[in-house]
């Protein structure tokens, strides 16, 4: 059985990928992963925030020294025994990049085209073999434009890609008044990958004690149904490669995500939830699933249920939804 697959320009033993979370925070956790066969892993994400600051403390040091470039300096290691957060993640790419054999993904968070994206560079140096772009934007001022928020996708993707070589995949959110669109304009700036999709968090209310309660929780595999629809309607219409990410539990959710075009599938949840040792059961089970059902490749079952590339996706989406409902509303009053 060959479940060796390509990845933005990556060859990966498998096409299960680790996404970031917080098992990805230390060498130990990294190990465990690369032990429990997943193709590649995505490090749990620096933010924007963390570099700004970091960034901000070394100008106000280089200030106070003799150093008349602080800018410059600003992404330099500091004083030894530093644990700044870009210090602690260089030494990880750095540390984990080196001990496991499987590529090892840095993961940059942020929303404003700033100076921090060039410490994507700093990220690939350490040794990540690609770097994972997550905006996770959520345009809370009514005044901001759809077309605004796009442009500041592809404008913080264009200064990580002029600042690196290795391949960078952008990890979107599922809200985008046209999510192909989106995807395209993406591809066409250089994006080598795209993420589909970030989970977005989804605070709740407490109406005993009248609180907000944060968090996302862990995802499930209903939650799989929007990104595998994108993944089927993007397949074949982009030349990034596509990583289906959300509501991976079992291994016949991995085969969907195959099935409908993705190049690798990536989980959180259920390697949170059954420890990282299940991405030996997720693989096992699709090596299963492929001799039963006659596949020798990933490649021979890649994209098999797609949109088909000469369909109107439109057309092929509505239709789908006109018969869904037609199906449940069947099934409840009997039919139309
Ligand atoms: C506890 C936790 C921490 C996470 N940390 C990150 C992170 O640092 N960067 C990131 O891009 N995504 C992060 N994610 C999102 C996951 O990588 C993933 O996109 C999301 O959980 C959906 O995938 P899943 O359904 O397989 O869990 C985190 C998710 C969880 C649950």
């Amino acid at each position: 059985m060959d479940l060796s697959t390509r990845y933005m320009g990556l060859t990966l033993r498998n096409p299960l990928v680790a996404s970031p979370s917080p098992l990805s925070h230390t060498l130990d956790g990294v190990c465990r992963l690369a032990d429990a066969g997943v193709g590649a892993l995505v490090l749990y994400s620096l933010f924007e925030e963390e570099l700004t600051e970091e960034a901000a403390r070394n100008a106000r040091l280089a200030e106070a020294g003799t150093e008349s470039f602080a800018e410059s300096l600003s992404y330099f290691p500091p004083a030894a025994g530093d644990e700044s957060g870009p210090r602690r993640y260089l030494s990880l790419v750095e540390r984990a990049a080196a001990a496991v054999e499987i590529p090892v993904i840095g993961s940059l968070n942020g929303v404003t085209p700033g100076g921090w994206t060039t410490f994507a560079q700093a990220i690939q140096d350490a040794g990540a073999a690609a770097i994972e772009l997550n905006v996770y934007y959520l345009p809370g001022d009514a005044s901001v434009s759809g077309r605004e928020v796009e442009m500041r996708h592809v404008e913080i993707l264009q200064r990580v890609k002029d600042a690196v070589r290795v391949p960078v995949a952008v990890k979107l959110s599922p809200h985008f008044s046209s999510t192909g669109d989106m995807a395209r304009q993406l591809d066409s700036a250089g994006a080598d990958a795209l993420v589909l999709f970030n989970r977005i968090l989804q605070p709740d209310i407490d109406a005993e004690s009248l609180a907000i309660v944060p968090g996302a929780g862990l995802s499930g595999p209903a939650d799989a149904r929007v990104p595998r629809t994108w993944i089927a309607l993007l397949h074949g219409r982009v030349r990034a490669s596509l990583a289906a990410s959300t509501g991976v539990e079992d291994p016949e959710d991995v085969v969907k995500y195959l099935l409908a075009g993705a190049d690798v599938v990536m989980t959180t949840s259920s390697l949170l939830r059954h420890g990282p040792a299940h991405a030996a059961t997720l693989l096992d089970g699709l090596s299963g699933w492929m001799e039963r059902k006659g596949f020798s490749t990933v490649g021979e079952l890649r994209g098999r249920l797609a949109v088909p590339p000469g369909a109107d996706p439109t057309a092929y989406e509505r239709t789908g939804y006109v018969s869904a409902l037609r199906a449940a509303n069947a099934a409840t009053y009997g039919p139309w």
